[in-house]
């Protein structure tokens, strides 16, 4: 017998749903499918989110034992032998205000994001006809920051962001500012290094947690000294006020 503590939230109380679930009910299963079978066949109320069931939408995103991970990309299996055990415990991630069980809310994380205003300013020679165009060695420079699907998993499990949310922002928007930054057809690759700046980049401590849960690879920590260094080399243009 398996069992899955899940870490609920009705609007007003917060307590716990215990899920016993037999070795056949998980055969196979990703935690996403065990999550499903649950609300089919055991119970209708618990609450999560998800779509594709292809790592690719980020909205599955759920913590277990207080890690975060992808549900639809993680074997439930092969889960309860990581961490050898038969009961694990499921939250819903962490620095997002939970909306319902494992359901979080992301306005405040998109209003941080567009803090860093991940856009292109077109150069100059771009036009209607000619279009904004970069060579493919240009895109594969910044392809790996085009992999973000938002999970949220970095933000969850970040150690700076969980101490001060006031002063710092979700490690993805700092992804984001790196693949604007660095965008060959972008016009003003220190657009958005200052909104970067202004929202904590030096603040960074570098655990490098997010590198090792981002389900993508992505290696914010890495683009977050790139961007230091591009801010370091340009500080007079923009009059960077760095701490
Ligand atoms: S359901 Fe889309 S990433 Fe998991």
């Amino acid at each position: 017998m398996f069992v899955l503590v899940v870490n609920r939230f009705d609007g007003h109380r917060h307590y716990q749903s215990r899920y016993e679930l037999s070795d056949v009910s998980l055969r196979g299963k990703t935690l996403l499918a065990t999550l499903q079978y649950i609300k089919q066949e055991m119970d209708p109320t618990l609450n999560f989110t998800a779509n594709c069931r292809s790592a690719i939408c980020g909205s599955c995103a759920v913590r277990v034992n207080d890690s975060a991970v992808l549900a639809c990309d993680t074997n439930i299996e092969t889960l309860f032998k990581s961490y050898e055990t038969n009961t694990l415990t499921l939250s819903p991630l962490a620095n997002f205000p939970v909306i319902s069980d494992l359901v979080v809310n992301w306005d405040d994380a998109m209003v941080h994001l567009g803090r860093i205003h991940p856009t292109i300013v077109p150069k100059k020679e771009s036009s209607r006809e000619s279009g904004c165009l970069q060579t493919q060695e240009d895109l594969n420079a910044i392809l790996p920051a085009w992999d973000c699907i938002l999970c949220g998993i970095c933000a969850s499990q970040c150690t700076r962001y969980s101490q001060n949310h006031n002063d710092y922002l979700e490690p993805f928007a700092f992804a984001h500012a790196w693949r604007t930054a660095f965008d060959s057809r972008n016009a003003d690759p220190l657009f958005s290094c200052k909104a970067a700046v202004e929202n904590g980049l030096w603040r960074c401590v570098h655990c490098s947690i997010c590198m090792h849960v981002c389900p993508k690879a992505i290696n914010v920590a890495e683009d977050i000294v790139d961007l230091r260094k591009l801010i370091l080399e340009h500080r007079s243009q923009k009059n960077f006020s760095l701490p």
